[in-house]
């Protein structure tokens, strides 16, 4: 299969268990040398053998990078990404993966962060406190997991964060964590940056409703299944660039239109999570579906997730 340009073949270094169904691989380059820089939060693209693209967020923080450290839970519903990860990856394997991209940026304005982990979404925080620690930024954390023997990296944060870090195991308490207590005390200049599983982040959006939304921030990485009748329409779509039309029928997405028009264009989750396949919008009225654009971006309407977002007028013209 060809690879997108930008491709990193990287080779799996090391390959450790690091918590129960979570897996931790060391990336580097064949020949050790630096990679790519990245930002706090940031994720890559991983190609696996089995065609699969999955993203993954970057748990090293560190200025000029030599690895990049992923850490993988085996999802319960797998559809191929963690199953394969777990079963098939071993050291010495090459992997394609994408230069790094960020969809979950610090805020690097911000006097202090409020960081709340759910699960796997430990990753990207992890990160962000290592940024916190070099850049001396105010942090503190809540990281729930199921139990202790879930919770990948819960020994390493509480020894970087002692105080600043509060463990809750829901098999200790037999309850979920106290978020309106954790998120009472915000401060004003407080910024929120919470990634985990779905019903804690609505929880965590429940709880921080009293600070203002710009200052709490979310990165999804799993899309919650829905039973809510479809309310897709067909629409058509200008290519600008190319002059072309191109009729979207309601029941596939403007990502297969364009494939099935034979115009390749970049993707990775199909899912709107990881901003692969933004399309700049030059007019008309989209119907955001992603999880990645921010309130503004959305309001703004300047680019569409071409992969799970539709349209709210007849025709959306991108420039493509
Ligand atoms: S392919 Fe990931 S957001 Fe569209």
């Amino acid at each position: 299969m060809p690879q997108p340009p930008d491709t990193l073949n990287l080779r799996v270094a090391a390959r450790r268990a690091i918590a129960d169904e979570v897996v931790e691989l060391e990336l580097r380059s064949i020949d050790n040398a630096q990679l790519p820089g990245f930002e706090p939060g940031a994720h890559i693209d991983v190609h696996l053998a089995n065609g699969m693209v999955r993203q993954y967020s970057l748990a090293n923080y560190q200025p000029a990078p030599d690895s990049y450290t992923i850490a993988v839970g085996l999802a319960v519903a797998s559809r191929g990404g963690s199953k394969h990860i777990h079963e098939s990856i071993a050291v010495g394997d090459l992997l394609p993966v994408s230069l790094p991209r960020n969809s979950f940026p610090l805020d690097p304005a911000a006097a202090g962060y409020v960081f709340i982990a759910g699960g796997i979404g430990i990753t990207p925080i992890m990160s962000m406190v290592r940024w916190c620690e070099m850049s001396r930024t105010p942090w503190r954390l809540l990281y729930s997991a199921r139990s202790r023997q879930r919770a990948a990296y819960a020994e390493q944060l509480a020894a970087l964060g002692g105080e600043r870090v509060h463990l809750h195991f829901d098999d200790i308490t037999g309850s979920f964590a106290d978020l309106d207590n954790y998120l009472a005390k915000l401060r004003a200049e407080d910024q929120v940056y919470c990634c985990g599983p779905e019903p804690l982040m609505q929880a965590v959006g429940r709880a921080a409703a009293h600070h203002p939304a710009s200052h709490v921030r979310f990165e999804h990485f799993s899309v919650v299944p829905t039973d809510a009748p479809s309310l897709n329409h067909a629409f058509t779509v200008r290519l600008t660039q190319s002059a072309r039309d191109l009729p979207v029928p309601a029941d596939i997405s403007i990502l297969d239109a364009l494939d099935l028009a034979g115009i390749a264009h970049p993707f990775g989750c199909r899912e709107g999570l990881c901003r692969s396949c933004e399309a700049e919008v030059c007019g008309g009225i989209p119907d955001h579906r992603d999880f990645v654009l921010s309130d503004e971006e959305r309001a703004a309407n300047r680019s569409i997730m071409v992969c799970v977002s539709r349209s709210k007028s007849d025709c959306l013209e991108l420039k493509l």
